[in-house]
């Protein structure tokens, strides 16, 4: 989809909760397209002493952006990172909506409407119900080893969220829940098909 996206001429890519992907470097700087890299301060930070480990110095065209989409201002980081708000681009919504609460999915869906034409968006997201443990049908040890995983969120060294803030959590997000967002859609169905 990058590089259909590339191909078409958009020269501006936004990915939001990038972690460690490593498309910008692979695909859209080779390409001599724009990549603005969203993340939190902790993993922006990591990822920067990565690229300068691997590279030397961050690659051109790319921007690596210090946000937390629950208290920052996205269109405003964009803006003074030299993000061209007219021009078409595509964003890249991945296996983030699922640890954002509620007000900041919408902020950032609310954000992402505001796209011109032309532009493109990549999404997945995991059904509100299965955050829940709601009407697994089927996908109670999926969900049991997700809890187990993410009881302090995906990955408590990457998310900011500490011990002390997981604690009394009874589920994944139980404080952090985002309604009717969500997952990729590889996962495997239950009868393993
Ligand atoms: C499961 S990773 C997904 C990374 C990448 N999009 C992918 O698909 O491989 C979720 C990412 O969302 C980021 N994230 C979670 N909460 C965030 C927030 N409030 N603001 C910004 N980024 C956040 C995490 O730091 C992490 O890098």
């Amino acid at each position: 989809m990058v590089t259909d996206a590339l191909e078409a001429g958009i020269g501006q890519f936004v990915i939001l909760g990038a972690g460690f992907d490593t498309r910008s470097f692979r695909l859209i700087a080779p390409a001599g397209a724009k990549a603005f890299e969203v993340d939190l301060p902790d993993n922006i930070a990591r990822k920067q002493r990565l690229l300068e480990k691997r590279f030397g110095q961050v690659p051109r065209h790319v921007t690596l952006m210090a946000t937390d989409f629950e208290t920052d201002d996205l269109t405003e980081r964009l803006a003074a990172s030299g993000f061209e708000p007219d021009a078409s681009s595509m964003y890249v919504v991945e296996a983030i909506t699922q640890y954002l609460t509620q007000d900041a999915a919408q902020r950032l869906f609310s954000f992402l409407a505001t796209a011109p034409a032309a532009s493109r968006l990549i999404f997945t997201y995991i059904d509100q119900n299965f955050l829940d443990g709601r009407d697994l049908d089927g996908w109670e040890s999926v969900h049991r080893k997700w809890s187990r995983r993410t009881r302090c969120g995906p990955s408590a060294s990457t998310l900011r969220l500490s011990a002390s803030s997981c604690a009394g959590t009874t589920g994944p997000n139980a404080n952090r829940s985002a309604r009717g967002t969500t997952a990729r859609g590889t996962s495997k169905l239950p009868d393993g098909t």
